[in-house]
């Protein structure tokens, strides 16, 4: 971890600026679900970065003599006290690494592409646009970093703020969680997936029918936390490992029905942890139901490539290929739209 401390100090400084940074949100095929202290994961996993579902976010700075950084939020110019509370726990945890920040005071303004009450989380696109921000005041401060170790260090940082976050610094596959199966992975931060991926893997499409709005009924904090002392926690932590090392040569060969089979494996795996904790909690709804049971139909009438993830709520996310786009695109405005709250859906994809 020493390579994450700051080459600044906290001595006084007298520049004022501002950056910015925009982040994308990721969605997991294999999921991490369970950590202990501090944001280190039980499991590897391994997402994809979206592209338009993001967050932007300018951060401006200016000398403060208290000693204690200070800090506003605001979400599209509107001041949102509320959200300072889990900012101000995320750069404590980041201080040690950033030592000039407590001679600062911060204002942070910050825009997400999806609607707020979509049911999307922010926090991965949020933590990561800010962990990129910070990285770039550091520079403008004279840490001088270069742009591979300033990514690396905005990865580090995002896991600090949100384990998923750490995911969505990269573009396209990323995997974070130590794995003998990836050269380079680490607990610590995510790595962009180093191997070959086929081309049915470019562009390919993330379709997340909004079942559900607004503020999640677990929150991901809550529900890491039921995999403590869960009693099916230590084979889930290893089947992860396993699906991800399986996965490798499927995104090589561009093997889809393999793929669909492993993505679905995990998103129900993460459901299947949540109905067996304690307490116990149904993520799903009853649309999300129905879109699963018209998927399979779809695939075995038409023998095309469609499948679903899930994160820890009832959203379904379809995934397909961009060369399915059109055909696969009728079927979901004709037959999966009308399960979405108000048919509302966001059209997204991975490079
Ligand atoms: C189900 O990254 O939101 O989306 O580290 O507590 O902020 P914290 O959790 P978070 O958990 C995401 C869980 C998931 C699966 C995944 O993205 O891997």
């Amino acid at each position: 971890m020493k390579e994450f401390k700051s080459k600044l100090n906290s001595e006084k400084y007298t520049i004022s600026g501002i950056v910015s940074a925009k982040c994308p949100s990721n969605i997991a095929l294999i999921k991490y679900w369970g950590k202990r202290d501090v944001q280190i994961p039980m499991n590897p996993s391994l997402s994809f970065t979206l592209n338009e579902s993001n967050t932007q976010t300018e951060l401006k700075f200016k000398p403060n003599d208290s000693g204690e950084f200070k800090l506003k939020v605001f979400l599209d110019n509107e001041l949102k006290p509320d959200f300072a509370p889990k900012i101000i726990t995320f750069f404590n945890r980041i201080e040690e690494f950033m030592p000039f920040l407590n001679r600062f005071e911060f204002e942070i303004n910050t825009h997400n592409t999806f609607p707020h009450s979509s049911g999307i989380a922010s926090s991965a696109s949020g933590m990561g646009a800010l962990a990129l921000c910070l990285t770039e005041m550091e520079n403008q401060l004279g840490g001088n970093l270069s742009e591979t170790e300033r990514l690396k260090k905005a990865s580090f940082l995002a896991r600090l703020g949100s384990g998923s976050a750490c995911r969505s610094v990269y573009q396209s596959i990323t995997v974070w969680g130590e794995t003998s199966a990836v050269e380079s992975s680490s607990d610590l931060y995510a790595v962009p997936y180093p191997y070959e991926i086929h081309e049915n893997f470019r562009n390919f499409q993330d379709t997340i029918l909004l079942i559900e709005e607004g503020e999640k009924e677990v929150s991901s904090t809550v529900g890491h936390k039921l995999m403590e002392g869960h009693p099916y926690a230590e084979r889930r932590f290893e089947s992860a490992a396993e699906n991800l090392k399986k996965l490798i040569p499927v995104l090589k060969e561009g093997n889809l029905e393999e793929f669909g089979i492993i993505v679905e494996h995990e998103a129900l795996s993460l459901h299947a942890m949540m109905m067996t904790s304690n307490p116990y909690y149904i993520l799903m709804k009853p649309n999300t139901l129905y879109v699963i049971e018209e998927i399979w139909r779809f695939r075995k009438e038409t023998g095309l490539p469609l499948y679903f993830t899930l994160d820890a709520g009832a959203n379904a996310h379809l995934l397909f290929p961009e060369k399915n786009k059109v055909e696969i695109g009728d079927f979901i405005d004709k037959s999966l739209k009308s399960y979405a709250k108000q048919g509302k859906m966001i059209k997204d994809f991975s490079i």
